[in-house]
C-alpha cells in the first residue's frame, strides 16, 4: 500500500477557483499567489471540477494523433475538460495552432505529454504553457522537470499511473491529480493492473483528487467511478472515434466496428516503426493482420525487420492511407461501446447521464437497509 500521511494537509485544488477563468494561468507576469489554483485545503465535495471550473466531471484523454485542438475545444465547450495530446515530433507551429484552438472557446482546457519525450526537451511544454492550460498531464516516465515547469506557469499537474509503484510516484507533492489508468485502456500505458483495483488503491491512499481512466465509455462507467470516489472520468477511445478526432476516418470506422474482445496489448507496432517507447509501455490497439502475426513474437519481428527494413515505411504509409490491416489503431476495450463519428458534444451529453444512474442506485440501495 503506498504510504500517505493523512495528518498532512491534502494538496487539493481550492474549490470554486477556476484557473482559466479567475487566474492568469501562465500569464507572462505569472499568477499571483492568491489566484493560484493550488492551496492547502481539505477535500471539497466537487473539488477538482470546481477547481478546474468545469460543469461535468468528464475529461477527454490527451491522445497524440487524435486529440487536437478541435476535440479539446468541443469537449470544453460542452462542459468537460478538453485535452490536447502531444506526442513526439510535434512542430512548434502545430502546437501553437492546436493550443489556440483549445483555448479559443474561453473555457478551461488541458494538455497531456509523454515524460520520455519531454526528457529530450521541455520546449513543446513551454509552447503549450504560453496558452495557459489549466491542467498539464505528464505520463510514461519521470514527470518531475515538466511538472515543475507546469506548476510555475500556474497549471495543475496530473500523472497517469498504471501500477502501485507509479501510484507511489504520483503521491509526491509535485503531482496534483492522480489519474488511475487501467490496462483495459486504449493507447499506450501499462497492462499490469485494471482500472478498478487501481482506483480503489489510490482512493484509499490519498486525499489528492483521483481521476479514473481505462474502459470508461458510457454513463454507466462514469457513474461507477464517480460512485467509488473518483473526481472525474478520463475517456479516450470513445472520443478517438468521434467526429472532431484527428484519427483517420477509417480508423474511426474500425473502432466503431470493433467489439470489446477485439484489442491486443503489444509493443510490436512501436518496434516495427522504431519508436523508442520505454519497454514497460506497450499499447492497446485493435487486432489486425499485423498484430496477429507479430504481437507475441518480438524476436521474429526484429529478424523480419533486419531482412526487410521497408516494413517500417509500409506501416507509415498505412497510417496515412488508413489501411487498418497494417497500421496501428490504438483503442481500448471500450471500442465495443464506441459507435464512432458522433460529435464530442453528444458524447458529453450522454455521459452526463451518470447522475440519473447514481440517483437510481441510491433509490435501490437506500442507506441503512
Ligand atoms: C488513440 C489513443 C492515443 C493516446 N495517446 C496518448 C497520449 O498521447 N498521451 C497520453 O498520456 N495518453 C494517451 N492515450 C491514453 C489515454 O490517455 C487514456 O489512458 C486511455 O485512452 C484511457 O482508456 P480508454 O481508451 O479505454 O478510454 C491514448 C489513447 C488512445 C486511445
Amino acid at each position: 500500500m503506498p504510504s500517505h500521511d493523512p495528518t498532512q494537509p491534502a494538496d487539493v485544488p481550492r474549490a470554486g477557483t477556476s484557473p482559466a477563468h479567475s487566474s492568469p494561468v501562465g500569464a507572462p507576469a505569472g499568477p499571483s499567489p492568491a489566484d493560484h489554483p493550488r492551496a492547502d485545503h481539505p477535500r471539497a465535495g466537487h473539488g477538482l471540477a470546481a477547481a478546474l471550473g468545469i460543469a461535468e466531471p468528464l475529461i477527454n484523454a490527451p491522445m497524440a494523433g487524435a486529440a487536437g485542438g478541435l476535440l479539446a475545444a468541443a469537449v470544453s465547450a460542452a462542459g468537460g475538460l478538453g485535452m490536447l495530446g502531444v506526442g513526439g515530433g510535434a512542430s512548434d507551429d502545430w502546437l501553437h495552432e492546436q493550443a489556440d484552438l483549445a483555448a479559443g472557446v474561453g473555457r478551461p482546457w488541458g494538455a497531456g505529454f509523454m515524460a520520455w519525450v519531454l526528457a529530450d526537451s521541455l520546449d513543446p511544454l513551454r509552447a503549450v504553457l504560453e496558452h495557459r492550460p489549466s491542467l498539464v498531464c505528464v505520463s510514461f516516465g519521470e514527470p518531475g522537470p515538466a511538472a515543475a515547469l507546469a506548476r510555475d506557469a500556474g497549471a495543475l499537474t496530473a500523472m497517469q499511473v498504471g501500477s502501485a509503484a507509479e501510484l507511489r510516484r504520483a503521491l509526491e507533492p509535485d503531482i496534483d491529480v492522480v489519474v488511475c489508468r487501467g490496462g483495459e485502456g486504449g493507447g499506450h500505458g501499462r497492462d499490469e493492473v485494471a482500472t478498478l483495483p487501481l482506483l480503489q488503491l489510490a482512493l484509499d491512499a490519498t486525499d489528492k483528487p483521483v481521476v479514473a481512466a481505462g474502459g470508461i465509455a458510457t454513463a454507466r462507467g462514469v457513474a461507477a467511478v464517480i460512485a467509488a470516489g473518483a473526481q472525474a472520468a478520463w475517456v479516450g477511445t470513445r472520443f478517438a472515434a468521434c467526429a472532431e478526432s484527428l484519427s483517420h476516418p477509417r480508423a474511426k470506422d474500425a473502432i466503431a466496428a470493433a467489439g470489446t474482445d477485439d484489442t491486443v496489448y503489444t509493443r510490436a507496432f512501436d518496434i516495427a516503426q522504431g519508436i523508442p517507447w520505454p519497454a514497460e509501455f506497450g499499447g492497446r490497439a485493435l487486432r489486425n493482420a499485423f498484430s496477429r502475426r507479430w504481437a507475441a513474437d518480438y524476436e521474429g519481428l526484429a529478424d523480419a525487420l533486419n531482412a526487410d527494413p521497408s516494413l517500417s515505411a509500409a506501416i507509415e504509409e498505412a497510417r496515412s492511407s488508413g489501411d487498418t490491416s497494417l497500421a496501428p489503431v490504438y483503442a481500448g476495450q471500450s471500442a465495443g461501446m464506441s459507435p464512432g463519428h458522433e460529435t464530442a458534444a453528444d458524447i458529453v451529453a450522454e455521459l452526463a447521464g451518470f447522475r440519473a444512474l447514481l440517483a437510481s442506485a441510491a433509490e435501490r440501495w437506500p442507506a441503512g437497509r
